[in-house]
């Protein structure tokens, strides 16, 4: 695994069983088996990604190039970062040259994390504070941000193109959704737990996949409210979401 260029899904790969498609009800059985890994993960300092640890809390981590190219084409220097379903301690380097960034961390299982940071000892440099993607609008008013991120954790959820829908009203007109994704996770983990998604990249569009077969084009259902720009790396599907400008009429 790269070190500093995954969707680190490789972390999460474990056995388990096949249950029926997606939806709120399949989401919470998958709640122990992610608080069971993260626990061991936090217990033995990432077990066998030491340096993923390390790099997580600290506080002068130089943010990942794929985010950096990201943030450059946002004209401020201040940046307001939300990084959606961050887990317990949020993957996002915390510096870059000629910018400061402010970074909002925010997942389901927040409080669950929080709990097991503190008995574990840990002092993180962004806490994690609890909210779904699908339910942004009750955390933040739209327009707050300047990059809204999610890796690995959009397959993981109830109703992502909802979470995507969301983020793109969290950030300014400007400003810019970054998707980080192994493709086909629910095919890779045989519909374990949260994986119930299949994220995949066809004829440059981005495709959802759900368990029964049905697609949902990205592209498509965000026609007219969002350029999607989705490319292969390392493995993993890379999506940029830029807002397009509403058109206002003369005479208003
Ligand atoms: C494999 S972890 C990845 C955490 C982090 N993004 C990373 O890359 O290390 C997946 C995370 O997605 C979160 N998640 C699951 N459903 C979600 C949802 N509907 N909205 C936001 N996050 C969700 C889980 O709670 C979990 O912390």
């Amino acid at each position: 695994m790269t070190e500093n260029f995954n969707c680190g899904s490789e972390q999460h790969r474990r056995p388990g069983e096949c249950s029926a498609g997606p939806g709120e009800a399949q989401w919470v059985t998958g709640i122990d088996h992610e608080l069971a890994f993260w626990d061991h993960w936090l217990a033995t300092r990432g077990d066998r990604w030491p340096q993923d640890f390390t790099k997580r809390l600290d506080p002068q981590l130089p943010v990942e190039e794929r985010v950096a190219a990201v943030l450059r084409e946002i004209p401020r220097d201040h940046l307001k970062v939300l990084d959606v379903g961050a887990g317990p301690l949020t993957v996002l380097g915390k510096v870059m040259p000629g910018k400061t960034l402010e970074i909002t961390a925010v997942d389901p299982l927040a409080d669950a994390y929080n709990a097991l940071i503190d008995r574990h000892g840990i002092t993180p440099p962004v806490r994690t504070r609890k909210g779904f993607g699908e339910q942004l609008h009750e955390l933040f008013a739209p327009g707050t941000f300047d990059l809204a991120h999610a890796q690995n954790c959009l397959d993981h959820g109830i109703d992502p193109l909802t979470a995507f829908r969301n983020m793109l009203d969290m950030i300014r007109p400007d400003g810019r959704v970054l998707l980080f994704h192994r493709e086909n996770e629910g095919i890779e983990e045989n519909y374990a737990g949260f994986h119930q998604w299949n994220f995949t990249e066809r004829d440059g569009a981005f495709i959802i996949g759900a368990r029964d077969g049905t697609e949902v084009n990205v592209d498509d259902a965000l026609r007219g409210i969002a350029d999607v720009e989705t490319r292969r790396v390392n493995g993993c599907l890379l999506t940029v979401l830029r807002r397009v400008a509403v058109a206002v009429a003369a005479n208003e």
